[in-house]
């Protein structure tokens, strides 16, 4: 008999989706991406663009593309190194659909009715009058099953999210636990959520939670003026410079301590409460923070966007690679269900 190594002696694989709805902007760089790279310096990672759970809402094929490649970009040109992190996209792995029709079979639809998305899509509709289940698509309706087909599809051990995710991980576990069940033996792992210290969402330049929805992003890589005039724009009270302010409650003081080195942010802190320091030096300085810090990295992210063939080859080197980790975990399931090849 061969000799195999215990599974446990293997590290742990952490894997995450990204949705590509949205250009990438300082939410989602503090929120994930800053995070991820940094898990993904300790441990193997597999970080990919789950495309197709885009497709619930978005049905513009130029957007859909554009989308997937500025989401790629970024990541690349903020140091994903794809040597290491086996980085994909999820509509490039045929496994994980085969996969997602085979949970489906083993969740509940009672579990599905309970998801949080979908729930919140009901209440709506019963909040504008219509009938429950107007205008949702069982693409919605189905996410959370997609999502466990992304996550068991690779062995995964441990999966970085937000908390508005933790319910999916739940999903994922329990779905894999029936399948284990019904076949008397692991044929997919259960992963543990790694959920991020719940960091205060970041502002966005209305003061509202930084989200795409609100139209109130900094985008990471947008050109240097689109950058400095969407900072100025961040809302303030209308305190001329003199008067002092409460940098408590100003939006761009807690915008600007994301980005500013700590000493600096207290010497802004004292400035504003003082007195004497106006938010129109707080706004020039807070734009140059951020041109220093990503800046360097914009030429990178604009080649990945001119050059889409090689950021395609990138991606399709990691799919194959992901597909590796899939096909046996695929191949055992399919034994155990009674398919034979
Ligand atoms: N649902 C996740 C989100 O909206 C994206 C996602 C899809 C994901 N598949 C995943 C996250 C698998 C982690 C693991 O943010």
């Amino acid at each position: 008999m061969s000799q195999k190594k215990p599974e446990t002696s293997r590290e742990p694989l952490i894997l995450t989706g990204i949705k590509p709805t949205g250009t990438p902007h300082l939410g989602n760089y503090l929120g994930a991406i800053k995070p991820s790279l940094e898990l993904a310096e300790r441990y193997p990672a597999a970080y990919f663009m789950a495309d197709y759970h885009a497709l619930t809402t978005l049905r513009d094929p130029a957007r859909f593309r554009e989308l997937t490649h500025q989401v790629a970009a970024t990541w690349l040109a903020l140091g994903l190194d794809p040597d290491r992190v086996i980085f994909f996209r999820q509509s490039d792995i045929p496994e994980v659909f085969e996969l997602t029709w085979v949970l489906a079979c083993f969740t509940s639809k009672g579990l599905l009715n309970r998801a949080h998305a979908y729930k919140a899509a009901v209440a709506a509709n019963r909040e504008a009058g219509n009938e429950d289940d107007w205008d949702i698509n069982a693409g919605l309706y189905n996410y959370p099953v997609l999502m466990a087909a992304d996550i068991l599809a690779y062995g995964t051990d441990r999966v970085p999210v937000g908390q508005d995710q933790k319910q999916h991980l739940e999903m994922t576990r329990d779905i894999a636990g029936a399948i284990n069940h019904a076949y008397g033996r692991e044929l997919l792992k259960l992963p543990e959520p790694l959920i991020a210290e719940e960091l205060k969402a970041i502002p966005g330049i209305d003061g509202r939670k930084m989200s795409k929805s609100y139209d109130n992003v900094i985008p990471i890589f947008a050109p240097p003026k689109v950058l400095k005039k969407r900072v100025m724009q961040i809302v303030t009270d209308s305190k001329v410079v003199d008067e002092p302010k409460d940098p408590d409650s100003s939006v761009l003081y807690e915008i600007y301590r994301l980005f500013a080195p700590g000493e600096e942010a207290k010497r802004v802190y004292e400035g504003l409460k003082r007195g004497g320091l106006g938010y129109g030096d707080v706004k020039k300085s807070l734009a140059a923070h951020l041109e220093e810090q990503f800046g360097p990295h914009r030429e990178q992210y604009e080649h990945w966007i001119s050059h889409p063939d090689e950021l395609e080859d990138v991606l399709h080197a990691g799919a194959v690679r992901a597909r590796e980790l899939a096909r046996p975990i695929l191949d055992r399931l399919r034994e155990a269900i009674g398919i034979d090849r």
